[in-house]
């Protein structure tokens, strides 16, 4: 099927184009300067090129503490940039996938975040991304919205190749062990999206417009997610440094971030019968790719 993604070269839009040319797809990836979403003129030439038979919606200012000082490019691309796609995606009958964040919740809670819990961000990022996802439900009814979290990957960055470089250069590092979430592997959630897509774009099932949690499984805090990746550099023969558990309020940020973000994957298992794999083994599958085996008697 042929798959128009937006945001060409984030983490998650270039494992959906490879992970979905692999699998036979014609996906056509797209971004800045050509395909913006601040100018829907460019989307809608865009589109009406490609003829997709579904859009996925990569792309997002995800700068999340920038975004305090710059709230307003950072309303413009997750909620009027959103919205204008998705007006456009209505007007030609496309379905549409959009990508959405952990960050719409405050983190008071300490049980998963079901769809129906109550949206309320602590910062710009969240806040525009919580605007967004109200873009898209009142623009486009053939739409599901796809919340996840946590997203490392071999491309771009994040917090895994932070932790990767940051270990390299020093002897200690301190890593926040008071927020809780799922890591996810941009792979992972690729192939989510994969998976799910001709069913969409075969749009026989209205039932499955909508909303839905997608992560990896099982959650863990920050500095765990770290203990993780350098256990697993370190078997990969990497030199790591010691860890050190510091607190949220040790380690302050321009944008406030929720304490607990763990997303329950429910309704997205029982609606697709699909799940992401433990966040673990998924790291595992990615080290290869973002830190070569240097092991005496391994091969790289
Ligand atoms: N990263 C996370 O931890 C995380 C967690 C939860 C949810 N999410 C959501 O998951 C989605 C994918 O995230 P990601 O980590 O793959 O993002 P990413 O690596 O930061 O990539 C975002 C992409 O969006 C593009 N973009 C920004 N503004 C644009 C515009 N006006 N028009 C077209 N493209 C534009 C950027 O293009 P340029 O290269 O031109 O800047 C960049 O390639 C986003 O919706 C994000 O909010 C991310």
């Amino acid at each position: 099927m042929k798959i128009a993604v937006v945001g060409r070269e984030g983490q998650l839009a270039q494992c959906l184009r490879i992970q979905g040319r692999a699998r036979g797809h014609y996906v056509h990836a797209a971004g800045r300067p050509d395909v913006d979403l601040t100018k829907p003129e460019t989307v809608g030439a865009w589109l009406d090129q490609v003829k997709p038979g579904l859009v996925v919606n990569a792309a997002a200012y995800t700068a999340v503490d920038k975004a305090e000082t710059e709230c307003e490019q950072a309303f413009l691309i997750n909620a009027t940039g959103a919205g204008e796609l998705s007006r456009l995606c209505a007007a030609a009958s496309i379905p549409l996938i959009h990508i959405s964040t952990d960050f719409v919740f405050d983190g008071t809670r300490r049980r998963p975040y079901v769809e129906t819990d109550t949206v309320l961000p602590l910062g710009t990022y969240g806040t525009s991304k919580a605007a967004g996802e109200m873009a898209v439900q009142r623009a486009c009814p053939q739409h599901v919205i796809l919340r996840t979290s946590w997203i490392y990957s071999a491309h771009g960055n994040n917090f895994l190749k932070t932790m990767l470089r940051l270990g390299a250069e020093r002897a200690e590092l301190g890593v926040v062990d008071d927020q809780r979430g799922s890591p996810t592997s941009a792979h992972d959630l690729a192939d989510a999206i994969l998976e799910i897509a001709p069913r969409l774009a075969a749009a026989t099932d209205p039932s499955l417009w909508g909303t839905y949690h997608v992560t990896g499984a099982y959650e863990t805090t920050w500095h765990g997610f770290a203990a993780e990746i350098f256990r697993q550099a370190a078997i990969r023969g990497a030199t790591v440094p010691r860890l050190k558990a510091i607190t949220t309020a040790e380690y302050p940020t321009p944008a406030r971030r929720p304490a607990y973000s763990v997303l329950d994957n429910t309704k997205f298992l029982e609606t697709f019968g699909f799940a992401l794999p433990d966040w673990r083994a998924s790291l595992s599958r990615c080290m290869a790719d973002v830190c070569p085996n240097q092991a005496p008697g391994q091969v790289a």
